[in-house]
């Protein structure tokens, strides 16, 4: 059907000449407005092919006057925030751990390095919030295996504790008392006691005696006279009731006859001297430092 484009009557306006059951269509201009605001927008586009990156080309693409591109600013500003690390980790690696405690900012820098390398190295075995398992010491309190002092502490985390890698790594070894034959079991059975009764927890009484007598002869020399332990040597104070493996009867036995051999990788192995230090501040902040 041809376009007869004629006027509507009512308002005066041509129609474009599409009607539908009797319905025509007013051939109204655009808005000025939407015009001019379209118009600009074409320009606006020229121009911004012509200085920003824009088209795709089959391997490339059109880079623009500008030169303008995120992977480059991504890039500088990695950099630059490397050359400002670089700064702190150069006085880090040059100070003790106790001299970055003593600086504010030093000290603030090493414990973010700190705990975000905690994070990624240490937390599989002692925990996020290094609050340890059986078997993996609690960083958080302020009962340490091997010393708490930030020197002490650096050096466990760098040479590892009973590691065949490094040959610095912290080292003693608990007899195994019972499967070695070095106690017989009633003697195991009464050095448990006398534990259990140190430590503050149900016992039988009537072993005591007699579990002091092998604790004496047998233990006293790595857990001390007192049972409250020797860092020299690792042995744990078994008077506190903060159990690596375990304090009850059954746990105690275990131990006696089998012994423990908790192991941790020297850590000097793989990670640089500053995360070693920043690991040091932050184990030593965590809480129970000395
Ligand atoms: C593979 C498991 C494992 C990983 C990973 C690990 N540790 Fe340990 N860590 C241990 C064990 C086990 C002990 C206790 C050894 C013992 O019985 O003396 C320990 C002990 C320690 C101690 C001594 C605590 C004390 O009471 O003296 C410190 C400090 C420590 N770890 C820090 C770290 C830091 C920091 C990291 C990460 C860089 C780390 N550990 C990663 C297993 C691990
Ligand atoms: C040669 C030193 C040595 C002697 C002797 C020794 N221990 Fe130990 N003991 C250790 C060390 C080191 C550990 C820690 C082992 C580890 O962390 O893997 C330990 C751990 C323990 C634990 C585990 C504590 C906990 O927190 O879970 C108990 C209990 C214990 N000893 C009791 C005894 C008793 C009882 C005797 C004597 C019959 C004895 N030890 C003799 C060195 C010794």
């Amino acid at each position: 059907m041809a376009h007869v484009a004629d006027k509507d009557p009512v308002s005066g306006v041509d129609t474009t000449g599409h009607e539908w059951d009797g319905i025509k269509e007013l051939d109204n201009p655009l808005p000025r407005w939407w015009l001019w605001v379209f118009y600009a927008c074409c320009l606006w586009s020229v121009g911004y092919w012509i200085v920003m990156p824009a088209w795709p080309l089959v391997s490339s693409y059109t880079k623009g006057l500008l030169g303008h591109s995120q992977r480059e600013i991504l890039i500088e500003e990695l950099a630059a925030a490397k050359a400002d690390q670089a700064q702190w980790l150069d006085r880090i690696k040059g100070a003790s751990v106790t001299e970055i405690q003593a600086d504010p900012q030093l000290r603030d820098f090493a414990m973010a390095g700190g705990r975000s390398a905690f994070a990624v190295n240490c937390s599989q075995c002692h925990g996020l919030g290094a609050a340890g398992s059986k078997g993996y010491p609690n960083l958080n309190d302020d009962a340490w295996l091997w010393g708490g002092k930030p020197e002490e502490i650096l050096f466990t985390i760098a040479h590892g504790i009973r590691n065949d890698d490094d040959p610095d790594a912290r080292w003693s070894e608990m007899p195994k008392f019972g499967k070695d034959g070095l106690l017989e079991r009633g003697q195991i059975a009464d050095v448990v006691e006398y534990v259990l009764s140190i430590s503050g927890q149900d016992h039988d009484a009537a072993r005591v005696e007699a579990g002091k007598t092998v604790f004496v002869e047998q233990c006293a020399a790595c857990h001390g006279e007192n049972a409250r332990g020797n860092p020299e040597l690792g042995a744990p104070n078994l008077t506190d009731s903060i159990w690596l493996y375990g304090g009850d009867r059954a746990a105690l036995t275990e131990t006696v006859v089998n012994a423990r051999f908790g192991i941790m990788p020297a850590w000097g192995l793989k990670l640089d001297e500053a995360t070693l230090k920043q690991l040091a501040v932050y184990v030593h902040a965590l809480g129970g430092g000395q």
